[in-house]
């Protein structure tokens, strides 16, 4: 609890004398923040309102390089796609592709951004993690506007877009998988003090980080993309883009976390519980691939579902390397252009000749 007595030059009765400013019991009364003594979970000694100095710079660079892409998808025109939506030149198959797609898409950032504020904040105990927390909840919630804005734009069912993560079990499934982790770590006896608590934080991460934004966000990129390539409904493939642009963030984020944690408290990494996130992550596979089948059941957009199966592989495998963890499928990546779009291992600025780029306000011209 604030308490007066402990700001430098305050006192409970408001008094504020040059004797009291002077006063050598007010000069490091409770010892200055040594960056060394930072934690990014457990850390009962160190101020988590005191940013600097920083111990984990990465965390910051993640945070600056997030500020850097600011965009709102109020920002991107709609008309071409309004026009396309409403004419007869989309097949079934394509609209069944999108509207899929902006079902899961629409809670899915939502799931991800209650996870963030509800489960995973209270526990990192960082200001420089925290801080990039913050933006990353932002982030989270631009997105969902996004889906706003575009079920708004194309006049379409709010109910059918929203409700799809109750009534399409391939998009209920994914989610189920998701809303369990974070349901694990928002009860109220849970700790990270505990091994098993450090494990089960852990996972959560992981399932959010590595699976969610790593995994499960990857065949909807692909597939909105692939319109956007072929010049159709081109407003909804540049907000994805966008949107991939932040997520690629989230999750280079998200792999630092779990590294730090697991360096930290290397006890927890067991080859019991490493199997048990490798299993997970075959699971989300599987999850992915059939999700990918239910949104093409039949080729569209020279896209076809055994193409997922080795895509969802190929970046399940770049996932499982990243936290530590041995490669499963050794499958080849059959969209050679997301690498190129993407570039999995880069952070930022990959969209270089877009009009993505976007311009602080410092630098904008009236
Ligand atoms: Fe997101
Ligand atoms: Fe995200």
């Amino acid at each position: 609890m604030l308490n007066f007595d402990d700001i430098p030059g305050g006192k409970a009765d408001g008094s504020n004398s040059d004797e009291q400013e002077n006063s050598s019991d007010l000069i490091g009364r409770k010892g200055r923040v040594n960056q060394s003594d930072k934690r990014l979970i457990n850390c009962q000694t160190v101020d988590v309102n005191q940013l600097m100095p920083l111990k984990y710079k990465w965390a910051w660079e993640h945070y600056l390089n997030g500020c850097a892409n600011n965009w709102l998808p109020t920002e991107v025109p709609m008309g071409k796609d309004i026009e396309l939506w409403k004419s007869d030149r989309l097949s079934a198959d394509e609209r069944r592709v999108i509207m899929r797609n902006l079902g899961f898409f629409s809670t899915a950032e939502s799931l991800v951004g209650n996870n963030i504020v509800l489960a995973i904040f209270k526990h990192v105990t960082n200001p420089e993690a925290r801080q990039y927390l913050l933006r990353q909840a932002f982030e989270e919630a631009v997105h969902t506007h996004t889906f706003h804005y575009i079920v708004e734009s194309l006049s379409l069912d709010q109910q059918e877009v929203f409700n799809m993560y109750n009534e399409v079990n391939s998009i209920h499934d994914k989610d189920k998988f998701e809303m369990e982790l974070t349901a694990d770590v928002i009860r109220p006896e849970f700790s990270t003090d505990t091994f098993e608590g450090k494990q089960k934080f852990l996972e959560n991460l992981i399932g959010f980080y590595v699976i969610m934004e790593g995994i499960f966000f990857y065949s909807g990129f692909v597939m909105i993309l692939s319109f956007h390539r072929q010049n159709k409904m081109t407003g909804i493939g540049e907000q994805f883009q966008y949107i991939l642009r932040d997520e690629t963030i989230h999750l280079n984020f998200g792999i630092d976390l779990i590294n730090g944690i697991k360096e930290e408290s290397p006890e927890v990494w067991t080859p019991e519980f490493q199997q048990q996130m490798v299993d997970r992550i075959r699971q989300a596979v599987e999850l992915e691939y059939n999700y990918a089948v239910d949104c093409l059941p039949r080729g569209i957009l020279g896209l076809s579902a055994p193409m997922f199966r080795d895509y969802v592989q190929y970046i399940a495998d770049r996932r499982l390397e990243r936290i530590g963890l041995k490669s499963q499928y050794g499958s080849k990546n059959p969209f050679p252009w997301m690498s190129e779009t993407i570039d999995l291992g880069k952070e930022k600025n990959f969209f270089e000749t877009r009009v993505t780029e976007y311009q602080t306000a410092a630098s904008l011209t009236w």
